[in-house]
């Protein structure tokens, strides 16, 4: 049996994923998600993984130290990365949306987008005909409008409340977002066996 390296985001998405992998049969101890480690071992089933920030986890998989990884459909849209899109897991489900202040309409001359996703951005509103300035953030992007930084941002909606507790309203759906299965190009082949097995064990289990 291949050894398996899989990049994990840390937090949330780890826990979920990694109970997911459990049901889907896999050996692999109750404990670990309580841990801070960064490295993990499972010898018993020849697997290792890499906690990774989650915009990390397409460059771990592109660069092959990670053979696979599980990435949000918005970190796959963003970087681009050289990587096959495996399995919808159907977990941390959100989306992308414009949003703004009530009741306004963009500057008609230049207006602003603050975001930390400035390609999905860009590409949006050229897709629409609409050009705009992109202002980059790291978080708390919310703020943007309110101060007077942005017209619209662009950002990730899930349950609406952080939109709602600072007074914004969505205007454009962009695209729906949920974690996925990604592979190394080069491990989905050399790894084939392993890699399909457990891409068909995952499949019976998600939702
Ligand atoms: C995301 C996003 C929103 C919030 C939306 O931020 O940027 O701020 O979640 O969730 P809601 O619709 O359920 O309120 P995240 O928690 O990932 O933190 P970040 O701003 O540090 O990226």
């Amino acid at each position: 049996m291949s050894h398996l390296t899989i990049a994990m985001p840390k937090g949330r998405i780890f826990e979920e994923a990694y109970q997911m992998l459990i049901d889907a049969g896999f050996n692999l101890p109750e404990e670990v998600e309580m841990s801070r480690k960064l490295l993990i071992e499972i010898p018993e089933e020849q697997i290792r993984f890499i906690l990774a920030k989650p915009m990390d986890v397409p460059v771990y998989v592109e660069h092959g130290v990670a053979d696979i990884g599980i990435a949000g459909k918005d970190t796959l849209l963003e970087l681009r990365r050289n990587v096959h899109e495996l399995l919808d897991l159907k977990i941390s489900q959100c989306y992308i949306a414009s949003a703004g202040l009530p009741n306004t309409t963009m500057n008609e001359i230049a207006p602003r987008i603050a975001t930390k996703y400035p390609n999905i951005a860009m590409n949006y509103y050229k897709e629409i005909g609409e050009q705009v300035e992109i202002i980059e953030l790291n978080g708390s992007i919310e703020l943007a409008p309110m101060i007077g930084l942005a017209d619209r941002i662009v950002d990730i909606v899930s349950t609406g409340r952080t939109l709602k507790e600072n007074g914004l309203v969505e205007y454009e759906h962009i695209t729906d977002v949920s974690s996925r299965l990604i592979a190394n190009p080069v491990s989905y082949r050399m790894k084939s066996a392993r890699i399909q097995e457990l891409v068909s064990r995952m499949k019976n289990i998600v939702g």
